[in-house]
């Protein structure tokens, strides 16, 4: 069989950092083609005092200055800015774009290949369709018309793309293809475990930037580990009612992959989302969400406000906001104006443990 061509479809922080895995394997492993296409939304930026295109300055020195800088990608890792070309003959193409832009990127890029297979990476892009909650996911399988796995874990760029150990999670239903997506991502500083629960791993990936938002407040506010710790453990708790409120199917055992608890961890320490919600906590007021994106993450983009925005009606419309009082909070300091300590005023009335076995956490045998 010929090798397949993969291409990844974003080139922002984490689409950079994983192009550096995926490279390693695709050098690797025969049944992959060597060269990885980089899908890169051309930008003009100036480095060192010269102007030029992102993806000009990408092919010659293999350093993303904007999106990934003081990293050097394998020679093999190329930049295509027109992305007709970058998708045209790829049998495997992974998303990784922030996910207000695929509706548009998809629009502009023409036929795929028949029998190609996608991998999402993208945390976020939740909508309520006639009553359902539709994940990102979904729309790429509906516009693409070919399975889409997923892949989330605890896995903060910078810290993968220096080659320190994690963990993630490949969610996919079908048993061929998560052997060969499994190969294109596991190494032994990225170990990947599959599971056939989609919409865990996706949603776990994408709400535990809203809890990371109340982390960030803690930390705005001067509170300790306890505080956090707590809102942790309240946080796993609400993903767990909001997904099984929409998908009574997702498995326990997903919240104990990299997806769920540990990628919930590292949010809530590290990460643009708690590091922006600090900052809106310590400017009193003064900056607004976009601001602070502005002045903190150099054109990356801040997922847990849009994340928080697209739960919020779906909330309301599911009557859920009471069953979920740190979603709820988390919201109303966000855009409602209510004063931050109230992330650690919620209302009485929490269960005592998220892992409390008689309250269904765990799958009964
Ligand atoms: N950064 C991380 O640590 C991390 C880890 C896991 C998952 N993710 C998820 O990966 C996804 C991508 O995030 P990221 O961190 O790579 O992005 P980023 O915020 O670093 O970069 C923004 C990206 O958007 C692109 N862009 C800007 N305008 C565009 C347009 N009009 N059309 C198309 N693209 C445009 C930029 O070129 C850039 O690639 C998000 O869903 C994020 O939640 C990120």
């Amino acid at each position: 069989m010929a090798p397949k061509r993969v291409t990844v479809v974003g080139s922002g922080n984490w689409g950079m950092a994983i192009a550096t895995i995926i490279a390693t394997n695709t050098e690797r492993h025969p049944e992959f083609e060597k060269d990885l296409t980089v899908w890169m939304f051309d930008e003009e930026i100036e480095h060192k005092g010269v102007k030029r295109k992102l993806s000009v300055h990408f092919n010659e020195t293999k350093e993303n200055v904007k999106y990934l800088p003081g990293v050097t990608l394998p020679r093999h890792v190329i930049a295509e800015p027109d992305i007709k070309k970058a998708v045209g003959n790829a049998d495997i193409l992974i998303w990784v774009l922030p996910h207000q832009f695929v509706p548009k990127t998809i629009e502009n890029m023409g036929p795929v290949k028949e029998g190609a297979v996608s991998v999402s990476l993208i945390k976020g892009g939740l909508e309520l369709e006639g009553g359902k909650l539709g994940l990102c996911s979904d729309l790429l399988r509906k516009l693409l018309k070919h399975e889409v796995a997923v892949l989330m874990g605890a896995n903060v760029a910078n810290e993968v793309a220096a080659g320190q150990f994690c963990e993630a999670t490949l969610g996919c239903k079908s048993a061929e293809h998560q052997g060969t997506l499994c190969k294109l991502f596991d190494c032994l500083s990225f170990r990947v475990n599959a599971v056939d629960d989609i919409p865990g791993v996706e949603l776990c990936g994408a709400l535990k930037n809203v809890v990371a938002l109340g982390a960030g407040f803690c930390d705005g506010l001067d509170y300790g580990g306890n505080t956090k710790a707590a809102l942790i453990r309240i946080g796993l708790q609400e993903m767990k009612i909001f997904i099984r409120h929409f998908y009574p199917d997702a498995k326990d055992s997903t919240f104990l992959e990299s997806c769920g608890v540990a990628d919930l961890i590292t949010t809530c320490f590290g990460g643009r989302n708690r590091k922006c919600a600090e900052a809106f906590v310590r400017s009193r007021g003064s900056k607004s969400w976009d601001q602070i994106e502005k002045d903190l993450l150099g054109g990356q983009k801040l997922q847990g406000t849009l994340t928080a925005q697209e739960i919020w009606p779906v909330m309301k419309a599911h009557g859920l906001c009471q069953k979920l009082p740190l979603f709820t909070t988390i919201y109303e300091i966000a855009f409602n104006g209510k004063a931050p300590w109230g992330i650690v005023k919620l209302p009485q009335g929490m269960p005592a443990s998220a892992f409390a076995v008689d309250d269904g956490f765990f799958d009964k045998k």
